[in-house]
C-alpha cells in the first residue's frame, strides 16, 4: 500500500494514541522513535517534493531549447534568425510580455513598450545588460503596472550589438530564478552565435560572387563588344529570378549560373569570337561548343552542381531550336529559360561587333515578338514589366551599358547573343 505524507502523520499520530495506554519507559520510547520517523519521513517528502519541482522544470527548459532551436533550423537569412527567436521565445514564454528592443545604425535604442512608464522603469537595466553583456534580472520593490520583476538578455553576433530581449513577469506566477538566468544566457548566446556565422557565411560569399564577377569580367573581355555582359545578365536574371518568387539558395544558384553562363568562352579561337564579319558554318559550330565548355568548367565545382542546368541550356530556345541539347518548352531548366532572357536583353541593347544597339523599347518589342520561339512566353511579360520598373526607378541604363563602341561593322544575324 502506497501513504501519501498526511496520511503517514495521521497513522504515526494513531500508533501515539494506541501506545499510550503502555507502561510510561514504553510510552516514552515509543514516542522519540514515532519523532525520530516523522523527522526523517518530512526529510524524504521535502527532499522528494524539491526533486519534483527540479525535474519538472528541467523538462520544461528542454521543452523551450527544442522550440527555440527547431524554430532557427529553417532560418535562410541573419534577420530570420532574430525574427524566428523572439517567435519562439514568445511561445515559450507566452505568459510574459516580450519586449525587443534595437539599436538602429548607432542611435538611441528603439522599442515600444506597451506601456509608456515602462521605457523609463527598465532602461537602466537594458543599459546594464548591453554594457556588461551578460542576463540581468531586476527586483521592482513597488508595483509598477503589476512588473514584478523584469529579465533582460543582450543578443550579441561577436562584437555588434544586435538586440536586447525583456521578459517582463508579473506579480502572479513563479519569480525568476538562477535556471531561468542560465537558460536564456545559452540561447541568447546560440542565436549571436548563429549570426556571426550567417554573417561570415555573408561575407564569404560576397567575397566568392565579387572574385567570381572579376574571373567573368576577364572572360568577357576577351571581346571587347561583350565587356561587363556576364554581370549584367547576373543583374537581370537574379531580378526575374526574384520577382517569380525564387529565394535564397535556389536564387543564389541562379545568379552564380547567370554570372558564369559565358565562361566557356575563354575557349573559344579569338579570330571567332572577334570576327566582325559573317561566320561559316564550321566557325558558328565552334562557337556553339561554349555552353557545353562552361558546363565543363562549373561542374568541376561540386558546390554549383545546382547552377549546371542554367549554364549548359542557356541557348535553347523555347521551340527546341536551340542548342547544344535542342531541349524545348518546359524541359528547358527553369533557370536557362530566365537567363536566356536576361541575354538576349542584354545582348539586344549592347553594342556588337556586327551591329549597333538597339534601344530599351526596341530590344523588349523583339523580346515579345520571339515570346514562344526563343523566350519563355511566361517569362517574357514578367521581365518586361521588371525593366519597365527599374526604367521608371532611373535604374537604367546600368552603369556598364555602353560601353562606347560604335558603328555596326556589318548585318551578321544574331547567331550569339
Ligand atoms: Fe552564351
Amino acid at each position: 500500500m502506497q501513504m501519501n505524507h498526511k496520511e503517514i502523520n495521521e497513522a504515526l499520530a494513531g500508533l501515539g494514541k494506541i501506545s499510550a495506554s503502555g507502561p510510561p519507559e514504553m510510552v516514552a520510547m515509543i514516542d522519540q522513535v514515532i519523532d525520530t520517523v516523522r523527522s526523517q519521513i518530512d526529510v524524504v517528502f521535502s527532499e522528494h517534493a524539491g526533486m519534483a519541482d527540479e525535474l519538472l522544470r528541467a523538462y520544461e527548459q528542454l521543452g523551450i531549447v527544442f522550440e527555440v532551436i527547431s524554430r532557427l533550423a529553417s532560418a535562410e537569412t541573419q534577420d530570420d534568425v532574430v525574427r524566428l527567436f523572439i517567435e519562439s521565445l514568445r511561445i515559450s514564454y507566452q505568459d510574459m510580455e516580450l519586449y525587443s528592443a534595437e539599436r538602429r545604425k548607432g542611435e538611441k535604442l528603439c522599442w515600444t513598450p506597451r506601456k509608456p512608464n515602462r521605457a523609463m522603469e527598465f532602461s537602466e537595466t537594458i543599459s546594464e545588460c548591453i554594457d556588461n553583456q551578460r542576463v540581468f534580472v531586476k527586483v521592482f520593490d513597488r508595483a509598477i503596472e503589476d512588473v514584478a520583476e523584469i529579465m533582460a538578455a543582450p543578443v550579441f553576433a561577436g562584437d555588434n550589438f544586435v538586440c536586447v530581449l525583456v521578459f517582463v513577469n508579473d506579480r502572479k506566477g513563479r519569480r525568476f530564478d538562477a535556471s531561468d538566468m542560465s537558460l536564456i544566457d545559452a540561447l541568447v548566446s546560440v542565436c549571436g552565435d548563429l549570426l556571426r556565422n550567417y554573417e561570415l557565411a555573408d561575407r564569404l560569399r560576397e567575397l566568392s560572387i565579387d572574385t567570381v564577377k572579376s574571373l567573368v569580367s576577364a572572360v568577357d573581355q576577351k571581346d571587347e563588344y561583350t565587356s561587363g555582359h556576364s554581370n549584367r545578365v547576373g543583374h537581370f536574371a537574379k531580378l526575374l529570378g526574384a520577382e517569380i518568387g525564387l529565394t535564397g539558395n535556389r536564387l543564389q544558384m541562379l545568379e552564380w549560373a547567370a554570372l558564369l553562363h559565358d565562361v566557356g568562352k575563354i575557349g573559344i579561337r579569338d579570330d571567332v569570337l572577334k570576327k566582325p564579319g559573317k561566320l561559316t558554318d564550321e566557325e558558328f559550330e565552334h562557337i556553339k561548343e561554349h555552353p557545353v565548355r562552361s558546363y565543363d568548367v562549373v561542374k568541376a565545382i561540386p558546390q554549383m552542381s545546382e547552377a549546371l542546368g542554367g549554364v549548359r541550356h542557356h541557348h535553347e530556345r523555347f521551340d527546341g531550336r536551340g542548342y547544344p541539347d535542342g531541349l524545348a518548352g518546359n524541359d528547358i531548366p527553369l533557370d536557362a529559360r530566365i537567363i536566356l532572357v536576361a541575354d538576349v536583353f542584354d545582348a539586344l541593347t549592347t553594342t556588337r561587333s556586327y551591329r549597333k544597339a538597339f534601344d530599351i523599347e526596341k530590344a523588349l518589342a523583339i523580346l515579345r515578338e520571339e515570346a514562344g520561339t526563343v523566350g519563355d512566353p511566361e517569362l517574357v511579360p514578367v521581365f518586361e514589366k521588371i525593366i519597365q520598373r527599374e526604367l521608371a526607378a532611373g535604374r537604367l541604363p546600368l552603369d556598364s551599358y555602353g560601353t562606347g563602341i560604335d558603328a555596326p561593322k556589318n548585318d551578321q544575324k544574331e547567331a550569339n547573343p
